[in-house]
């Protein structure tokens, strides 16, 4: 980049507010994903008006922009496909109101998560979706890939409590779409537009969120099976019953026994299990605890325990969100990477789907844990790949594929929180097919330059095992 650009990005940020140097420029090059490229400078801004700037600057001299919260997106996101500037928005974290009384709350983009649940909960009050990085995650970047998480059976993902947002347009136009109130009839819904949109139609900078009161209690089931298919059984018995539990989680014996071996978890040793969560009323609760260990028994469930206590809950809750690291501690030489990891189905079709993947990871041998928010169709399924083996990497994309074709068929979709990013663009292509013109007219509409996140979503081109951060030898970057 050049210097004279270099430096009049500096007068719009300030000293300590910017950088060329290549270890920064390097780490901004990953997010959680698979995935890596270098931008040319990283970015650090404390005001829409700054990044309104920044953003007609890039738009006068065609500079990529890509917009970054924490970094934890799975998919490659954040990744800075053509270089450029990547913008990070962790420094715009201030939370500026709380109104309970009205039922939401107004953050800056980059506000942490769990900071926000910090500041809601001595009101008894909660923004529910419970992503697995709540610890990190930042809500401006929840709502550019409308993330979830545990809850979203019950409560939603983050697009169901988005009431308004402040945008800055490719153009550096700041915008207020949406709205304070819970109710809102007044046009284009275009708060929604930016749900999901992943950085390529504007950058998110504050938030208008919807809150919900606290339940007053909750109370968690974990049953065993001796096949993965009756687990997925017990998740659509419970939802037909009807039942609402606020989280069904369900992890297959690879799961189970990498948290086991890695956080000395202590699940029990089954083929597959479900972690019920129910929460509400306390009578509620107990009734509806009582009618969970019914249907998982009419479904063969062994070895049920359940407890209210919330140590014994933060315990099981731990190991289901160690998941995802402890199964790169499962074999020597593997690492487990996020390739078609969030796919969802319509509920009643989880059975066929885990029973599927499974014969899906024989058939190209891969090892494939699945796990995931299964009350709500969303599961995981994290390979594990030797990183350094052109040909492991080749059985993960014939798995994938295969897994997607499967999940299309069933009548769902290729991600279901996680969003597009590269790891799943060509698939959400096939998924979208339909929608694509009228993605790009979109597109164009709002960024004819193309310059916020170039080359993702309808633009893809090529296969997903590209631009990858491990070094591995046949690898196209
Ligand atoms: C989780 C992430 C992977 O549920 O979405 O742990
Ligand atoms: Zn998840």
């Amino acid at each position: 980049m050049d210097q004279d650009v270099v430096e009049q990005i500096g007068t719009i940020v300030g000293e300590n507010n910017y950088s060329t140097r290549i270890a920064d420029r390097y780490t901004y090059g990953f997010d959680s994903s698979i995935h890596h490229v270098t931008p040319d400078i990283v970015v650090q801004p404390r005001s829409a008006e700054q990044v309104s700037n920044l953003v007609k600057l890039a738009n006068r001299l065609k500079i990529p922009i890509v917009p970054r919260g924490a970094g934890t997106g799975l998919c490659g996101g954040a990744v800075p496909l053509k270089g450029g500037m990547v913008i990070d928005l962790t420094r715009m974290n201030a939370i500026k109101e709380v109104r309970v009384e009205d039922l939401y709350c107004v953050c800056e983009a980059g506000v942490v998560y769990d900071s926000l649940q910090k500041a809601l909960a001595p009101f008894k009050f909660t923004f529910p979706p419970t992503p697995g990085s709540a610890e990190a995650c930042t809500v401006g970047g929840m709502v550019a890939t409308n993330a979830s998480g545990m809850r979203a059976i019950k409560y939603g993902g983050t697009r169901d409590y988005v009431l308004g947002l402040e945008v800055v347009l490719p153009t550096g136009e700041i915008i207020n779409v949406g709205t304070r109130t819970l109710k809102n009839a007044s046009g284009y819904q275009l708060e929604r537009l930016f749900v999901g949109s992943e950085g390529t139609l504007g950058i998110i900078t504050q938030v208008t969120l919807r809150i919900v009161p606290k339940p007053k209690k909750m109370a968690m089931i974990v049953a065993g099976f001796d096949t993965l298919e009756k687990a997925g059984k017990c998740v659509s018995a419970l939802i037909a019953k009807p039942l609402l539990p606020s989280a069904v989680e369900l992890m297959d014996s690879t799961c189970i026994r990498a948290v086991n071996k890695a956080i000395n978890a202590g699940l029990p040793d089954v083929a597959a299990l479900c972690m019920i969560e129910v929460d509400g009323d306390p009578k509620v609760v107990a009734d509806e605890l009582a009618e969970v260990v019914k249907v998982a028994e009419s479904i063969g469930a062994v070895g049920l325990q359940q407890s209210d206590d919330a140590g014994q809950m933060a315990r099981w809750t731990n190991s289901r969100k160690s998941v995802m690291s402890a199964l790169s501690r499962y074999g020597a030489g593997l690492v487990s990477v996020s390739l078609a990891d969030d796919m969802a189905v319509p509920i009643s079709k989880i059975p066929e789907a885990v029973v599927e993947f499974s014969r899906i990871a024989d058939r190209y041998g891969v090892i494939v844990g699945t796990y995931g928010h299964a009350a709500d169709g969303n599961l995981h399924t994290k390979m594990l790949l030797n990183p350094e083996s052109p040909e492991s990497w080749r059985n993960g994309e014939k798995a994938v594929r295969d897994i997607f074709d499967t999940c299309i068929r069933l009548g769902g979709t290729v991600t279901g929180e996680h969003g597009v990013g590269i790891s799943k663009a060509p698939y959400f292509q096939k998924e979208r097919a339909t929608a694509l013109g009228a993605m790009a007219a979109i597109k164009k509409a709002l960024d004819p330059n193309n310059i916020m996140n170039p080359g993702k979503m309808q633009e893809w081109e090529g296969c997903i095992i590209q631009h990858l951060r491990y070094p591995c030898a046949d690898q196209k970057n």
